[in-house]
């Protein structure tokens, strides 16, 4: 006699959740009850416990907002592109499907190995101070947030992007793009070799210049989970000023924006080390643009 799975005991044929349908680790040819459990842990529902018989809800939980405050506003009259652009009208809750809540997912196999090193992507090396940012991508309760894919983009030392919009009257560097990835490792750890970007203005009021910041862009499980924000550095004269950083009415919350220098990821005769650790959710966590 075939012995019952130890995670559901024996159901053959589990559940039927948005269309998708699950199948015991007894049936042939399936993913198997450690997948199923995966799946529903991911999208927020539970399970009786192993042994008990293995019961879905066929509701599922989206992702929880975050605290009132903490994030940036959508309409933040100082910052002059958002009046344009916030809506206007009441938003509408989507209720999300599995197939959002899941996948699909980035994978090493998206990753270029090297391109963390954004000092290293061309003949000869960018000009400019040459520093690491490092830090966790954490969620809620501390835990590591693994194989987590993080993106950024930045300015050239001079202040100017590589891009046709950006016509500001500063040098381009035939050595420095901008851009650069890297997956997370066990520990939720990442690290990017850059230069220090430079500030510019952006004429959103008279003499406006925004400081120095490098842009990030974080997947969770799934492409419906991208979250992007802004890392800043620590005593920016310009912080105070800049509408964007204001955006976010917490004071607390706004700090969680700035980087620390720190001695410990500061390399000898090499560069200097900034920490910028990455809270998905909860008290802690990072403000992140358009997530109200
Ligand atoms: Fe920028």
């Amino acid at each position: 006699m075939t012995p019952p799975c130890e995670l559901c005991a024996q159901a053959p044929a589990l559940s039927e959740v948005e269309g998708v349908e699950f199948h015991c680790c007894l049936v042939p040819g399936t993913g198997g009850c450690e997948d199923i459990l995966r799946a529903v842990s991911a999208c927020g529902s539970d399970h009786a416990a192993p042994g008990e018989g293995l019961h879905l809800k066929t509701e599922l939980q989206g992702y929880r907002r975050p605290v009132a405050g903490t994030q940036p506003e959508y309409l933040h009259p100082a910052y002059i592109s958002s009046v344009k652009r916030a809506p206007t009208q009441p938003l509408v809750s989507i209720p999300q499907t599995l197939s959002e809540v899941t996948g699909p997912q980035f994978g090493a196999d998206d990753i270029s190995p090297c391109i963390f090193d954004l000092t290293r992507q061309h003949k000869g090396a960018p000009l400019g101070e040459r520093i690491i940012v490092t830090g966790r991508v954490l969620d809620e309760d501390a835990r590591p947030m693994a194989h987590t894919l993080v993106e950024v983009w930045q300015a050239n030392a001079a202040g100017r992007y590589l891009h046709t919009i950006d016509q500001h009257d500063a040098p381009l560097d035939p050595n420095f793009t901008g851009c650069g990835h890297t997956l997370t490792d066990a520990d939720g750890h990442y690290r990017f070799i850059t230069i220090k970007p430079g500030c510019y203005p952006w004429r959103n009021h008279h003499n406006a210049w925004r400081p120095a910041h490098i842009h990030f862009s974080l997947f969770g499980p799934a492409f419906a989970t991208r979250l992007v924000t802004q890392m800043y550095f620590p005593g920016d004269p310009l912080l105070a000023s800049d509408p964007i950083y204001n955006c976010t009415a917490d004071e607390e919350a706004r700090k969680r924006l700035i980087s620390v220098f720190d001695w410990d990821t500061t390399v000898p005769e090499t560069a200097l080390g900034y920490r910028f650790d990455i809270v998905l959710r909860g008290r802690e966590q990072t403000p992140m643009e358009g997530s109200e």
